[in-house]
Order: structure tokens, then C-alpha cells, then sequence
């Protein structure tokens, strides 16, 4: 597999270093009171405890990974690890069942799960949603199912990653079939 190096689309669309509007409160008890509530709201409920409204201000992340580079270094190389934890190997002597042995090796089709569930969010972030179509109910559908990966992984169910590693596949070639025709190829298939 060739990773062409590809001009990033999202890296003007914002302001690494960005003044954060939790740096602009002024600490008293209220203001504590009202952040320990907001948790991850946050900058959203901010305004709501009396302070002045900050400037929208972006989240500064930065993309790195172009979508094509996401896919080869970040959700190829953790859906191979998922996929490829269970299994059978039919030849002349009989049937050999692959199955993760140990606790690390189950830790590592849990890990490879959570890669791909938090993949569908990499996948919704402004500058990787190509148009207004389909894409981000299908990165959410992947990311919903790799949340089943994950549990099955954690209960160290073979079969369930077995068969929730197959649906996996199927939300990967559903946005490939729209988006990424050229993909679908046998090789890209799960062992
Ligand atoms: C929301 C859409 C979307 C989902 C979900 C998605 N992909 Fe992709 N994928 C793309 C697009 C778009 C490309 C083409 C990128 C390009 O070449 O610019 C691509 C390309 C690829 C490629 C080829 C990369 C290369 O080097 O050319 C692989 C491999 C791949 N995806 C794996 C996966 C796997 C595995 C999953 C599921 C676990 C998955 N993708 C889920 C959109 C998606």
C-alpha cells in the first residue's frame, strides 16, 4: 500500500494557541462552583455564570493525518490487530482456532477497539467531513459498533469479536463504497 503524501485540507480552518476561554475567568467560588457542573460543557456553559461571553473560540487541535493517512497509519493497522485476533486455520491437519491466549493479547484487541471507535470521531472533525452527505452518520456508525468491539473484547468473548469484528468491516465498506469506491478491492477483505 502506497501513503502519497497529501496537501492537509483543515490546517488553515484554525488557531492553534487560541486564548481558551476558561484562562479569561477571574477564580471565586461561584465561578469554581459552575465549572466543577459544566465538566466537558465547559466552554459551552460558561457565559451562563456571569462572566463575558468569550469570542466562539475553536478547539486548537491541529489534524495531521490526512483522511487517506488516518486510514493507513491510524484505523488499517487496528482493524488488521481486531480482525485478526480470532479465527480459523483450516489445512490438512485439522481445524486450529486463533484466539487471543493471554491477558495482553486481550488487551490489545481491546485497544485496537477503542482505535477505531475513536477513529469515527477523528473521522466528524471539521476538515475531514468531505461534503453534507452521509459521511458523519456513517463515521458515527463505525464508531458505534467499535463500542460493542470493545465490550465483547473486555468480556473476552471470541465469538462476539468474531462476529462484531465482520460488522465492523461492513461500516468501513459502506462509507468506502460512497466515498472511497477505489478501496473495494479483495485485499482489503479481513482475513
Ligand atoms: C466515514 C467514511 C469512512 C469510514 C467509516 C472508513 N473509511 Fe477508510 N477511507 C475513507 C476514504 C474517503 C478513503 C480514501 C482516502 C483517500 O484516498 O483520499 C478511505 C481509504 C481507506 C484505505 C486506503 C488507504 C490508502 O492508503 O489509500 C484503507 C486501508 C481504509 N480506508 C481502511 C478503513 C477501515 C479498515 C475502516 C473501518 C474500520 C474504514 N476505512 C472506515 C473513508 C472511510
Amino acid at each position: 500500500m502506497t501513503i502519497l503524501p497529501r496537501p492537509t485540507r483543515a490546517g488553515a480552518a484554525h488557531t492553534p494557541g487560541a486564548a481558551r476561554p476558561s484562562g479569561t475567568r477571574p477564580p471565586g467560588r461561584t465561578a469554581l462552583r459552575c465549572v466543577r457542573r459544566a465538566g466537558l460543557l465547559l466552554v459551552l456553559l460558561l457565559p451562563a455564570c456571569g462572566g463575558t461571553a468569550p469570542e466562539a473560540s475553536p478547539v486548537p487541535f491541529t489534524p495531521v493525518a490526512d483522511t487517506q493517512q488516518l486510514m493507513a497509519t491510524i484505523l488499517e493497522p487496528a482493524s488488521e490487530v481486531y480482525w485478526d485476533a480470532v479465527g480459523w486455520i483450516v489445512d490438512a491437519s485439522g481445524t486450529t482456532e486463533i484466539r487471543p491466549g493471554t491477558p495482553e493479547e486481550w488487551e490489545a484487541v481491546r485497544n485496537a477497539a477503542f482505535v477505531i471507535a475513536e477513529s469515527g470521531n477523528l473521522l466528524m472533525m471539521e476538515g475531514r467531513v468531505p461534503d453534507g452527505g452521509p459521511w458523519m452518520g456513517m463515521a458515527q456508525a463505525m464508531t458505534e459498533t467499535a463500542v460493542r468491539a470493545i465490550a465483547v473484547a473486555e468480556a473476552r468473548d471470541a465469538q462476539g469479536v468474531f462476529d462484531v469484528g465482520a460488522e465492523v468491516y461492513f461500516t468501513c465498506t459502506a462509507c468506502h463504497a460512497t466515498y472511497a469506491i477505489q478501496t473495494l478491492n479483495p485485499a482489503d477483505r479481513p482475513d
